[in-house]
C-alpha cells in the first residue's frame, strides 16, 4: 500500500538520508511513492496538460501554475497536442530539466504509463491529474471529479425533460441516441456507467429505443466502447451522429446523451445538416412528443464558451461543469503536504489502475442549465467561481453557434 511505503520512507529519511540518497538510484522501487519525501518547496514541478484545443485544459494549466507558485513551487507547462508519443517526450524533457513532481493529464491513460515510470525512477512524485494513468505503480495520487456523477447528472436530465417517470415513451417508443468519451480514456466507461444505469431500465420497458441499433436493452456498462468516440474529436463525433440520422430517417429524436461539450457540437451541427426542418425553437417534450421538428434534449460536459451559447439558446439542455480551481488546489496541497514531510490522506476510496489502488480525491461537478431548479445551477455561476469573465459570458450569451 502506498501509504505503508511513504511510511517507510519518512521513516528511512529521518534515520538515513545518506543511504536513501544511494538507493534512490540503484533500487528498482516496485510501488508508488518511494521517493516522493525528496520533494521540497522550491523544487521544480512538471505539468503535462493533454491539448490546448479545448478550453477547459488551458484553464488546467493556467490554475496550476498559479496555485503552484504561490506555494512556493517552480513550474514548467506542457502541451502535448493530443499526442501520447509528444507527451512521453514532455514528461521525459520536464525530468531532464530537474521536476521532483509530475502533474499529468493524459492523452492516452496507458500509453503514458513508460514515461511517468521514468520519472518515478528518479525520485518524482507523480499525481494523475483528472484522468488515472493505467496499469503502472508508478502513479502515486489521483485527483479528479466523481466520475459518475457525469453520466448522473446528464441521464437525469434526459429522464426529466422526456417525462420517462411519467407518460414519456409508455404510447411510442422514444429516439434517443448514445454517445461515449473517448476509448483511451478512463473516465470515458464510468462516464457512461452512471448515465446507462439510469437509462437501461427505460430500454428494458421499451419507452426509449436507439434507431441505430448500437445500444440495445441487453446493453451493458462493459460495451461502451461501441459508442466511444476517439479523442474527444467533435469531427469524428459528427460522423458517428451523421451514421445515426440516416438510420432515424424522418423520425422524431427526442434525446442525445452526449459526455462532452464538443462531441454535442458535432452532434448539432449532423442534426441540422440531415434535419434541418429540426429546431431549438421547439424543444422536445413529454406533450410534443410526435412533433418531427422538435430539437432534441443535447447533454454536455465542461461548461465550454460553445455550450454556454448553445444552452443560452435552447439548443443544448444542460452542461456538467467541473470548477477545475478546486482540482489544482487539491493537487498543490497533495504537494505541499509531501514537501512539508507529511502523508496526504483521502477519505474517498481509492482507485484501482490494473496495477495498483492509487489513493484518489473525488471532488463535485455541478449541472448548469438555462433555468436552474433544486440543485442545478445558472450559466452565471462560471464567472462567479471565476472560470471565465463577465466579458467572455456576456460574448457567449450574445452568439449562439447553432442557430
Ligand atoms: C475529462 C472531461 C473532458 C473530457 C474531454 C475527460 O477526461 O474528465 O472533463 O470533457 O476528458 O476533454
Amino acid at each position: 500500500m502506498n501509504y505503508k511505503k511513504l511510511a517507510n520512507t519518512a521513516l528511512i529519511t529521518i534515520t538515513s538520508v545518506a543511504v536513501l540518497a544511494a538507493c534512490s538510484s540503484t533500487t528498482n522501487r516496485g510501488s508508488s511513492a518511494a521517493t516522493s519525501t525528496s520533494l521540497k518547496k522550491g523544487d521544480l514541478v512538471g505539468i503535462s496538460m493533454p491539448t490546448k484545443a479545448d478550453q477547459r485544459w488551458n484553464v488546467d494549466g493556467a490554475n496550476l501554475v498559479k496555485d503552484l507558485k504561490k506555494a512556493g513551487f517552480k513550474t514548467k507547462l506542457e502541451y502535448a497536442n493530443n499526442s501520447p508519443s509528444q507527451q512521453s517526450n514532455d514528461i521525459n524533457n520536464l525530468v531532464s530539466a530537474g521536476a521532483k513532481a509530475i502533474v499529468v493529464a493524459s492523452v492516452d491513460g496507458t500509453a503514458v504509463g513508460p514515461a511517468v515510470e521514468q520519472a518515478e525512477s528518479q525520485g518524482d512524485v507523480v499525481i494523475a491529474y483528472d484522468r488515472l494513468v493505467m496499469n503502472t505503480k508508478a502513479v502515486n495520487y489521483y485527483v479528479t471529479f466523481n466520475l459518475e456523477r457525469t453520466g448522473i447528472l446528464e441521464a437525469n436530465t434526459i429522464i426529466d425533460k422526456l417525462d420517462l417517470k411519467g407518460n414519456g415513451g409508455k404510447t411510442t417508443p422514444l429516439n434517443i441516441a448514445l454517445f461515449a468519451g473517448s476509448d483511451d480514456d478512463n473516465n470515458a466507461p464510468y462516464f457512461f456507467k452512471g448515465a446507462w444505469d439510469l437509462l437501461k431500465p427505460y430500454f428494458q420497458s421499451g419507452q426509449l429505443v436507439d434507431p441505430s441499433g448500437l445500444v440495445t436493452k441487453d446493453t451493458t456498462d462493459a460495451d461502451w466502447k461501441k459508442i466511444s468516440v476517439h479523442a474527444w474529436d467533435q469531427t469524428q463525433a459528427q460522423k458517428q451522429m451523421d451514421a445515426f440520422m440516416t438510420k432515424l430517417g424522418d423520425k422524431p429524436l427526442a434525446a442525445v446523451l452526449s459526455p462532452y461539450d464538443a462531441i454535442s457540437l458535432g452532434i448539432m451541427k449532423s442534426i441540422k445538416n440531415a434535419r434541418p426542418d429540426m429546431t431549438p425553437s421547439i424543444p422536445f417534450s413529454a406533450s410534443n412528443q410526435q412533433n418531427k421538428s422538435a430539437w432534441p434534449v443535447i447533454t454536455g460536459q465542461d461548461g465550454m464558451d460553445i455550450a454556454i451559447s448553445n444552452i443560452t439558446y435552447g439548443a443544448q439542455g444542460q452542461t456538467v461543469f467541473k470548477n477545475v480551481a478546486l482540482l489544482a488546489d487539491q493537487t498543490t496541497s497533495i504537494l505541499t503536504q509531501i514537501a512539508d514531510g507529511k502523508k496526504p490522506k483521502s477519505t474517498d476510496a481509492s482507485m484501482n489502475n490494473g496495477k495498483t489502488e492509487v489513493p484518489t480525491w473525488l471532488l463535485k461537478s455541478d449541472e448548469l442549465v438555462k433555468n436552474p431548479t433544486g440543485e442545478q445551477k445558472g450559466l452565471h455561476y462560471e464567472v462567479e467561481v471565476g472560470f471565465i469573465s463577465e466579458a467572455q459570458y456576456q460574448k457567449d450569451i450574445a452568439a449562439p453557434i447553432i442557430k
